[in-house]
């Protein structure tokens, strides 16, 4: 055999052994806790045969504790590039079988150099987490690394989409580097996110719990919405997570992929003539209205499980991504809290900063009051979606269905905080609050008096807060006349180094 082949032969060799991370039996063992191997991850994500890894050879530095005599090639991630449905993405997934995915010093370089290449070409950015944290052996450089990745994090945040899938630990610091990124995916079972474990829990505050009731997917999409989607396998979580990329741009200078439907727009949906009930007492599901305006009644809700009485999530209409925002009646009768500000805030400033227009439908009595939500800064919070609205500027059409009462009207998308096309449906009441609690106020008014002259959306129509008052079966085609017109929409916000959001 001449030299080259041998060298040839070598190389085969050396790829084949770094493919197997930490070993068979590492791998095994990750198999027997339901898990795949970062690799595996990564061959479901990418299209067949797109994947060009990065670093393959790269070791880690770290002499301390024996390491220098532990060596595995590619280290605890592996990273590259791939293409999802054609289109380009970089990608990194923790190797747990290395360390246990714990983070090295020279693990994080090869982390910022995808997310680098991610931001100077312009394609977005996925992470999968699946880790120890800090790999204890390296101390400070391990913490630097990390340090890295989040400064990384932020400076692309808003420039492309960065989605971070956890499939595995993911605790201490490392948490905040999904936090910084725009979407957060959770496995259930199998993945958990905390500042500190069960363990430091219970030696520092007394109380017990496990891991799945402290950080599991479930508590983090329903109970503090760290995590937009919870997934019942891996493989679910892939295909959520490229579901997802089919609503998004590759970065902040394009649109949104079209996704060409048969669903006509002039398709007119008699039931929503129907759906909102006489009594306004009761409620109905805005489920029914977003699936009947949006092509082929597809839709990717985003943070499913947390503050259900909003509903935020991705659509087509008439081939356009849309992000839409709606009040569920169906859930504490859609009223605005402090959770249900703080995710439809993100969701809309997701939106504006990757050009998808957004579609609003509002049936809100109002904020929740009490001692609770004023302790918790329901104003902070409900300043965040005011905000997110009056800054954001893409295309924004609003339906106003039923309910639109005092702050919680010019919260939703209304005409002074730059709704471009305002709707309502006849069924639309507008004022400043119900008539129940405006004649305790106006004690010279009756219920009846006050429902006449307010709850209508014709006071709002003669003064011009709204466009039209439409027939309810006729709402996709109108809200995809309107977000047609508004397709070149062009609107400036004042020079500024960076705004100064209620956070
Ligand atoms: C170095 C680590 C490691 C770490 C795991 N390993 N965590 N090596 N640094 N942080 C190694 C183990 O030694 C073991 O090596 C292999 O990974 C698999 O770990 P096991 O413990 O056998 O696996 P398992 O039973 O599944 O438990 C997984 C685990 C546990 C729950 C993640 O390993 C664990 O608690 N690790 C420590 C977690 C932690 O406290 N991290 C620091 C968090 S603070 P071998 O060679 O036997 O395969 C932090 C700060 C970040 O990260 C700050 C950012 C600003």
């Amino acid at each position: 055999m001449n030299i080259q082949q041998n060298r040839i032969n070598e190389l085969v060799e050396r790829r084949a052994s770094a493919r197997l991370g930490g070993g068979q039996e590492r791998i095994d063992a990750q198999h027997r806790k339901g898990k795949l191997t970062a690799r595996e991850r990564l061959e479901l994500l990418l299209d067949a045969g797109s994947f060009e890894e990065f670093d393959m050879f790269v070791q880690h530095r770290c002499t301390n504790f024996g390491m220098d005599a532990q060596h595995f090639d590619g280290d605890g991630v592996v990273t590259g590039q791939g293409t999802i449905d054609g289109r380009l993405v970089y990608v990194f997934a923790q190797d747990f079988t290395v360390s246990g995915g714990s983070l090295s010093k020279t693990m994080s370089e090869k982390i910022c150099k995808v997310m680098d290449l991610a931001v100077r070409n312009g394609a977005p950015c996925i992470g999968l987490n699946d880790s120890g944290g800090a790999r204890i052996q390296e101390g400070i450089d391990s913490l630097a690394g990390y340090g890295d990745i989040f400064e990384r994090n932020i400076l692309a945040s808003g420039v492309v989409p960065q989605i971070s899938g956890i499939f595995g630990p993911c605790a201490g610091g490392a948490v905040y580097s999904p936090a910084l990124t725009d979407f957060t995916l959770m496995v259930k079972d199998t993945s958990y996110m905390f500042l500190t474990g069960p363990a430091v829990v219970k030696s520092v505050t007394g109380e017990e719990v496990t891991q799945e009731q402290l950080g599991g997917a479930v508590v983090h999409a329903s109970k503090s919405g760290v995590a937009h989607f919870a997934a019942a396998s891996e493989q679910e979580g892939i295909a959520t997570i490229k579901e997802l990329l089919g609503y998004l741009p590759q970065n902040n200078r394009e649109e949104a992929p079209e996704r060409p439907t048969a669903d006509p727009i002039s398709r007119v949906d008699d039931a929503l003539n129907e759906i909102v009930p006489d009594n306004p007492n009761k409620s109905y599901d805005m489920y029914r209205v977003i699936s009947g305006i949006v092509d082929d009644g597809r839709f990717l809700e985003v943070h499913k499980d947390f503050a259900k009485n909003i509903i935020v999530g991705f659509a087509h209409m008439n081939g356009r991504s849309v992000g839409v925002v709606a009040n569920q009646p169906d859930v504490l009768a859609g009223v605005l809290d402090i959770n249900a500000s703080r995710k439809a805030a993100r969701f809309v400033r997701f939106c504006d900063a990757f050009n998808i227009p957004l579609v609003t439908l509002v049936d809100v009595p109002g904020f929740l009051c009490g001692t609770q939500q004023e302790y918790g800064a329901i104003i902070t919070n409900g300043a965040k979606l005011l905000y997110a609205y009056g800054e954001a500027t893409v295309p924004k059409v609003t339906v106003t269905l039923r309910k639109s009462y005092g702050g919680a009207h010019i919260v939703m998308s209304c005409k002074q905080l730059r709704g471009d096309i305002n709707y309502a449906w006849p069924s639309a009441e507008i004022a400043v609050m119900g008539a129940k609690g405006a004649v305790g106020v106006l004690k010279n008014v009756t219920e009846e008096e006050y429902n006449n002259l307010f709850c209508n959306p014709y006071q709002a129509a003669q003064k011009g807060y709204i466009e039209d008052i439409i027939e309810p079966r006729n709402t996709r085609f109108r809200v995809i006349r309107a977000l047609e017109a508004l397709s070149c929409k062009q609107q400036e916000v004042p020079a500024k180094k960076h705004d100064n959001l209620p956070l």
